[in-house]
């Protein structure tokens, strides 16, 4: 699995944590987090990361900022991509399971270092389930697919 991780200036702490993880979980990733001396606009770092997943350059990725919204929201706009802002494990889990999220948004704001890590090893570690919910990600993919 390759993961890309980006995250604005309100996301530094969560974002070494979650690479630490990464590096523990022997898990392949790259970092195109700002390096925020000062404020950053989150759509800058969400947007390109999330076209590289959709272009099937990275499998999953863990976007970070202040509350996780705008990363998660930005996210979502791009064609392919299912980003679950997430802020506990049991969701962290059935968004992988019913969902099959490619993407984890954290805010870092809003949880801690230690619960980000923990958020982010579950998500990292779940498989999808396939089944009843392949159908359900195929009815958001013919609806991506329509002219608007
Ligand atoms: C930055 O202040 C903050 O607005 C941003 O990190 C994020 O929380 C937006 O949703």
């Amino acid at each position: 699995m390759k993961v890309i991780i980006t995250a604005d200036h309100a996301g530094m702490t969560v974002r070494n944590v979650v690479k630490e993880l990464l590096e523990e979980m022997g898990i392949d990733y790259e970092d195109t987090g700002c390096s925020c001396e000062s404020s950053v606009d989150y759509p800058d770092y969400a947007l390109p990361a999330a076209e590289r997943i959709a272009n099937g350059e990275f499998d999953r990725g863990i976007f970070i900022c202040g509350t996780g919204i705008g990363m998660s929201i930005a996210a979502n706009k791009v064609k392919g991509i299912r980003c679950a802002l997430t802020h506990d494990m049991y969701s962290a889990k059935l968004t992988r399971q019913h969902n099959d999220s490619n993407v984890l948004a954290l805010g870092e704001r809003v949880i801690g270092p230690d619960l980000a890590r923990e958020v982010a090893r579950v998500w990292l570690e779940t498989e999808f389930q396939g089944g009843r919910h392949e159908n359900r990600i195929g009815k958001i993919g013919t609806y991506e697919g329509k002219d608007a």
